[in-house]
């Protein structure tokens, strides 16, 4: 089997590869590795910022067979200052660096193996669905969409994915942690009976942010301020809070069917966002979880996540009352998450998270929701929810970003 330069074998001969495995697969039913087993796996980064870069490590952590092809960024610089965290592991020539806001197409090109999709998360719905239009496994930054159009779209491009045998791993790298797995194992063995209730927490002080700069555009302040824009991140209880809505979800098994939420603004610089959450979750059973976020500085910390049975109770991130301190080797979640999808690729055994780090960013946004209202807000609401979290379309002067901060009771989401 040829491959080009960068490793490539075209589509059409990963067709013929994959039919012969196949075909070898039924005589031979012991040889179950799929067409790439052994083939150099071609990465395409899209989002090459802070986490974009290091999950490019972590692959290269996970496996000795990948190799960066291409990457993509909205902003020049962006591009040259990941290359050059890089080039230590890999030297990618400028002809595959794409800049703007259609890099991504130019990525997907190149025809990668897989994809790593790691910009603000308001591009990921339309990021993700063309990686699974070109047929590309996906390993995906959380959250993966703001509001419930974007996030029902990733639903559907998922069920797109399974049916062309697609691997997509979400970057809810909790998921991957053996500590977190064998805490949330022995839970649902009944190691504190019954579950009663629970408590998650994203509680850190103030996030970064940076102040507009003379030479940039509203368009790209907000870019490179994102974390403090909902219609690049979603707020902060999507953005962060996610990881520990999904653990409680995954403990659980299920989804909330309501929330009540409230939350406010008193500290933050730039942006339209809110400093803290606190959300009263109704799962089916009549469970209630409650969920704090906040991100102010001076203030009591804690990113954790708490089960109550009724023989006791437990931290799925690695304490049980009955048991003790849960003891396993950990290695790296964050390089794991890109093992398992690499053993997924090259075994052929397709996982595909993407149902699951769905609906936890879903559970966010409806907390958001109702905390921006005031109002109690269903599942089943957010499932047919129209609302999209559209870019500002006023000047971003002070007083006009003031203005349209929600305040509960007012009818604004
Ligand atoms: N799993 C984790 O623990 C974890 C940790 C940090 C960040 N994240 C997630 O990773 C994602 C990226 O976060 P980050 O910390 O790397 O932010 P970052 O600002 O460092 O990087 C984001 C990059 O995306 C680029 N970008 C923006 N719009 C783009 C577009 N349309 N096309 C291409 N590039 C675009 C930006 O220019 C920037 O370089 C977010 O979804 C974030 O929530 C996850």
């Amino acid at each position: 089997m040829s491959q080009d330069a960068q490793g490539r074998m075209s589509r059409r001969q990963f067709v013929a590869s994959a039919a012969t495995v196949a075909a070898a697969t039924s005589a031979f039913p012991y040889f179950a590795r799929g067409a790439l087993a052994d083939k150099t796996l071609r990465i395409g980064l899209i989002g090459s910022g802070g986490r974009g870069t290091g999950a490019v490590r972590d692959a290269y952590n996970a496996d000795s067979n990948v190799k960066l092809v291409a990457m993509s960024d909205m902003y020049p610089d962006r591009i040259e200052a990941s290359a050059e965290r890089l080039k230590e592991i890999v030297e990618l020539d400028a002809r595959y660096r794409f800049a703007g806001a259609d890099g991504y197409k130019k990525v997907l090109e190149q025809e990668p193996d897989y994809v790593i999709l790691a910009t603000p998360p308001n591009y990921r719905p339309e990021h993700f669905a063309a990686c699974i239009e070109a047929g590309a496994h996906v390993f995906m930054e959380k959250p993966i969409a703001v509001d419930p159009v974007g996030t029902r779209a990733i639903m559907e491009a998922g069920e797109k994915a399974k049916a062309k045998r697609l691997s997509v791993v979400a970057g809810t790298q909790r998921r991957h942690s053996n500590v977190y797995r064998e805490t949330i194992r022995r839970i649902h063995d009944g190691a504190i009976g019954k579950v009663l209730s629970a408590c998650c927490y994203w509680n850190q002080g103030q996030l970064w942010y940076r102040e507009r700069q003379p030479d940039w555009s509203e368009e790209e302040w907000m870019h490179r301020d994102w974390v403090n824009w909902c219609w690049l991140s979603g707020d902060h209880v999507v953005e962060q809070h996610i990881h520990n809505v999904d653990v409680v979800n995954w403990v659980l098994g299920t989804r909330p069917e309501k929330v009540l939420a409230m939350g406010g603004r008193m500290r933050r610089v730039t942006g339209d966002q809110y400093d803290f959450f606190s959300s009263d979750f109704t799962y089916p059973d009549g469970i209630h979880v409650i969920s704090q976020c906040r991100q102010i500085h001076g203030c009591t910390n804690s990113v954790s996540e708490y089960v109550l049975g009724d023989k006791g109770h437990a931290n799925p991130g690695g304490f049980i009352s009955t048991i003790g301190q849960i003891e396993v080797e950990n290695p790296s979640p964050m390089v794991q998450e890109h093992k398992h999808l690499i053993e997924a690729i090259r075994n052929d055994q397709p996982i595909n998270e993407t149902q699951n780090v769905a609906e936890s960013t879903l559970c966010c946004i409806m907390a958001r929701t109702s905390a921006y209202t005031g109002k109690e807000v269903t599942w089943d609401e957010m499932m047919q929810s129209d609302l999209v979290i559209a870019k500002p379309d006023y000047e971003l002067t002070p007083e006009n970003i003031r203005a349209r901060i929600p305040v509960p009771g007012e009818e604004r989401a």
